[in-house]
């Protein structure tokens, strides 16, 4: 089972809607088409606009964020429907800084996968540890923990088509990666997690993206490993160059 590797770029709040459609732009002209899937992840107010340059390419997009509810009094937020209508096909969901910034639970995060599913999204699930957790070697505990709730509410059939991203939370924005080895062990341990639950067909198809300062000079030796999928990128998603490059690096 050859998995296609998954690039994604993930530009937070960063950018204003030049930058985001001009970066959008320069993604489409500069990749190939083949190697790894490519999807950005732009500011919801961005969506259309990067949308309009990306449709009828390979090149995805999709939300950073969603809520579990369809529609209604949910001030600020916006739902699955929404991402779909604007071409999404793709949503992050559970991002450490939704989890810890904004305090969503893992039960929480596991509503919103069955959610996308519901809505024709595909869920990128992240998981990952804090650095205290990871000192007092609770690490598998706190993953396995985090991906038991997230497919909590999903079919074995949907499972297949899950995204799951592991972003150790000690090395999102800081500079600090995982090396390669650690980084492989924690996705092996997933692996092993998903083929218990499911089945190994199933755990084999299911896409595993590192993410955490992923960068031009990491990523090769990073996204070499067999369990690793793809990157979900921050920091080095915002300029062209540096995000082709690790596209290039996951071939
Ligand atoms: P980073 O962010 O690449 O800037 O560390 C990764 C992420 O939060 O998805």
């Amino acid at each position: 089972m050859t998995r296609r590797a998954l690039v994604a770029g993930n530009w937070k709040m960063n950018l204003d809607r030049e930058r985001a459609t001009a970066l959008a732009r320069g993604i489409l002209e500069g990749s190939s088409g083949d190697g790894a899937e490519i999807a950005v992840f732009p500011p919801f107010v961005y969506l259309d606009a990067v949308g309009r340059v990306l449709e009828s390419s390979p090149i995805a997009w999709g939300g950073q964020n969603m809520h579990f509810a369809t529609s209604g009094a949910f001030t600020g937020e916006i739902s699955g429907p929404m991402l779909t209508d604007l071409g999404a096909r793709y949503v992050i969901v559970g991002h450490s800084e939704r989890r810890h910034v904004f305090g969503e639970s893992a039960e929480l995060v596991g509503r919103k996968v069955a959610a996308a599913f519901e809505a024709g999204l595909v869920p990128v699930l992240c998981v990952g540890e804090t650095i205290e957790q990871r000192r007092a070697g609770e690490t598998r505990q706190v993953v396995f923990d985090q991906l038991a709730q997230g497919v909590a509410g999903i079919t074995p059939e949907q499972a297949e088509k899950l995204v799951v991203a592991y972003e150790p939370v000690w090395a999102i924005g800081t500079g600090e990666t995982a090396t390669p080895e650690q980084a492989q062990e924690v996705h092996a341990d997933l692996r092993g997690w998903l083929t218990e639950r499911y089945s190994r067909e199933t755990a084999a198809r299911i896409r595993i993206q590192y993410g955490g300062s992923v960068k031009p000079s990491n990523a090769a030796e990073l996204l070499a490993q067999d369990d690793i999928d793809g990157a979900l990128v921050g920091g080095a998603s915002l300029e062209v160059e540096s995000f082709l490059a690790i596209v290039a690096a996951a071939r």
